[in-house]
């Protein structure tokens, strides 16, 4: 199977780049190889590598930043999948496309399941809604996948954040009511590596950990498997404003995906796991477009 990897050294994208299956003949192209905004880019490259499948691990993912860097959020987010999803349909090719509990307000008291209505409440879910909507205008049969609270060995995650505030303090004061699901990124990337050879999936799934917490009782949980007796003091969002309002609730039910054979993420299993490889270099490819099998 060919595939093509756009973002591929993001946190996800590196998570994919471990885990590909030595069968794949896989183009791997980070931002310097391939801008996902330049719709041009994308068609040259498609048409010339013409994948079968393509992953899109690029995104704004600045949270707090996209409140004021709206355009370039919106083009990141939104316009390079519509241009990604343009380009898979040109040459016949399956397109998955991530996206975020972030489309959700929030709102509600039980998990939020793909049919329900989205309602962005920050600007950053407001442009992955418009990439899902336009992802599917083009590419119906396109799959996206939605995920949360993503953390890896890799990039910048809230648990690398917490293991280098514990390495200057004693306490810690961390949001307590807002819940949501972390997400190992290999599991994640897994659970693409599963849909990417499921031919007849499509639409949208929501895929991330198997247990719900608060980022207070995620950090917690931090350092009893990093084996620190950091203390961790929970706060209201509104002790701790951001620039970005964030929902309340980012649970999501990931039946469907289960459904599909795709177990949830077990993310204190693989907490524990990646202690042992927090502090692992990765070395990218040299600058270019590389056929990496
Ligand atoms: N992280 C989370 O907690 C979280 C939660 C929910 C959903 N998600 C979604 O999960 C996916 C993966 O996130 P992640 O955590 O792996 O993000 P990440 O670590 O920030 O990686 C995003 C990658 O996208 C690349 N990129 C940015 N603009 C690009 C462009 N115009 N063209 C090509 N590549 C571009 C970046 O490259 P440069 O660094 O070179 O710009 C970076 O390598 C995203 O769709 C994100 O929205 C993440």
């Amino acid at each position: 199977m060919r595939v093509l990897l756009t973002g591929a050294y993001g946190q996800l994208g590196r998570s994919l780049l471990d885990r590909v299956p030595a069968a794949w003949v896989l183009l791997a192209c980070g931002s310097a190889e391939l801008d996902i905004t330049d719709r041009a880019a994308v068609e040259r490259v498609v048409k010339k590598f013409r994948p079968d499948v393509i992953l899109n691990a690029a995104a704004y993912t600045a949270v707090d930043k996209a409140e004021t860097d709206r355009v370039r959020a919106m083009k990141v987010n939104a316009i390079g999948p519509e241009n990604l999803a343009l380009a898979a349909r040109d040459v016949g090719a399956r397109l998955i496309h991530i996206s975020t509990d972030y489309v959700f307000d929030g709102s509600k008291k039980t998990p939020y399941l793909e049919s329900d209505q989205p309602c962005p409440i920050n600007f950053y879910g407001l442009s992955k809604w418009e990439g899902e909507k336009r992802v599917f205008a083009v590419l119906p049969q396109a799959i996206v996948i939605r995920t949360s609270w993503v953390f890896s060995e890799y990039g910048s995650n809230f648990v690398k954040t917490m293991l280098r505030l514990a390495a200057t303090r004693t306490e810690l004061s961390v949001v307590n009511d807002q819940v949501g699901c972390p997400t190992y990124a290999g599991d994640l990337a897994m659970a693409m590596i599963a849909l990417a050879s499921a031919e007849q999936a499509q639409g949208i799934y929501h895929y991330c950990g198997d247990v719900a917490v608060s980022w207070c009782e995620f950090a917690q949980a931090i350092f009893v498997v990093t084996q620190q007796d950091t203390v961790v003091k929970g706060i209201s969002s509104g002790q701790y404003p951001t620039a970005a309002v964030r929902p309340l609730n980012s649970v999501m039910n990931c039946t469907r995906l289960q459904e599909a054979g795709v177990t949830p993420s077990d993310w204190q299993a693989c907490l524990l796991l990646a202690r042992l490889s927090l502090s692992s270099v990765f070395t990218p490819p040299e600058p270019g477009v590389k056929v990496l099998h």
